[in-house]
């Protein structure tokens, strides 16, 4: 089975607009080397999408909002709606980061509705997962991840699951620059293509499914060479043109 890899950089709270913009213009330029062989995005702040979809002009770079509220409108202050990251040009969106969950208390419950309104609002969610070092630790992993998937999955139809992005990222490999082992990752990332599969027979083999959790240059292709990993999501080395490349490349 085929699967197009799908690298995403997740910036975080980093890069101004004006950082953002001459990013995306340097990327834009070198990109062709890679001939379309894999699909390409970046998740820059909140702010900064505008002059990230201008900047990249018509270039093959998709631009993700790194968050979304979980319903359309209301009385909730400092938020934005899936449809106004629609309407900027946005065609993805982080749900459920690691960072999310733990910083700003997003449950299973949030993180599955916002995957739903994503879809009703056309934008392809990239839904993470992950455990932490705890959980690994005391071999909870699995049932943690998962229960995790199961949660926005059972209430997403095949022709959507077939469309969804899952990026897999341990919380204890984000930033430390610990990785799972391919091995490890790849084991992760097949449990959850066979719990998919439980109830979507054929979708199953479509659903992409990222590593994220320090990955680099010097470590993407052993991740990416499993036959489970179908690409990257990636913080700190996505903030440098020659970095990200070098990730991009391995596909
Ligand atoms: P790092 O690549 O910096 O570990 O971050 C991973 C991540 O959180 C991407 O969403």
């Amino acid at each position: 089975m085929a699967r197009t890899p799908i690298i995403f950089g997740n910036w975080k709270l980093n890069k101004s607009s004006i950082e953002t913009a001459e990013f995306m213009s340097n990327l834009a330029k070198v990109l062709p080397k890679l001939e379309n062989k894999v699909e390409v995005g970046l998740a820059p702040v909140m702010t900064c999408l505008t002059h990230a979809i201008s900047a990249k002009n018509d270039a093959p770079i998709q631009v993700a909002a790194q968050d979304m509220h979980w319903l359309e409108h209301g009385a909730f202050t400092g938020t934005v709606s899936a449809q106004h990251i629609k309407e900027l040009g946005c065609t993805h969106v982080l749900i459920g980061h690691s960072e999310r969950r733990q910083l700003f208390g997003e449950t299973d419950g949030r993180v599955s509705d916002k995957v739903r309104l994503a879809f009703d609002t056309g934008l392809t969610p990239i839904a993470c997962v992950g455990e932490n070092l705890t959980q690994r630790e005391s071999g909870q992993a699995e049932d943690i991840v998962l229960r995790q998937v199961d949660a926005f999955v059972q209430r997403l139809t095949a022709d959507e699951v077939k469309e969804l992005v899952i990026a897999y990222e341990p919380i204890w490999a984000i930033g430390t620059g610990q990785t799972a082992t391919p091995e490890d990752a790849n084991q992760m990332h097949r449990a959850i293509r066979e719990s998919i599969r439980v109830k979507f027979e054929d979708a199953a083999d479509d659903v992409r499914i990222q590593y994220g959790g320090s990955v680099k240059p010097a470590n993407a292709k052993a991740l990416l060479a499993q036959a489970h990993i179908d690409g990257a999501l990636v913080g700190g080395a996505s903030l440098k043109v020659e970095d990200f490349m070098g990730i991009l490349s391995a596909c």
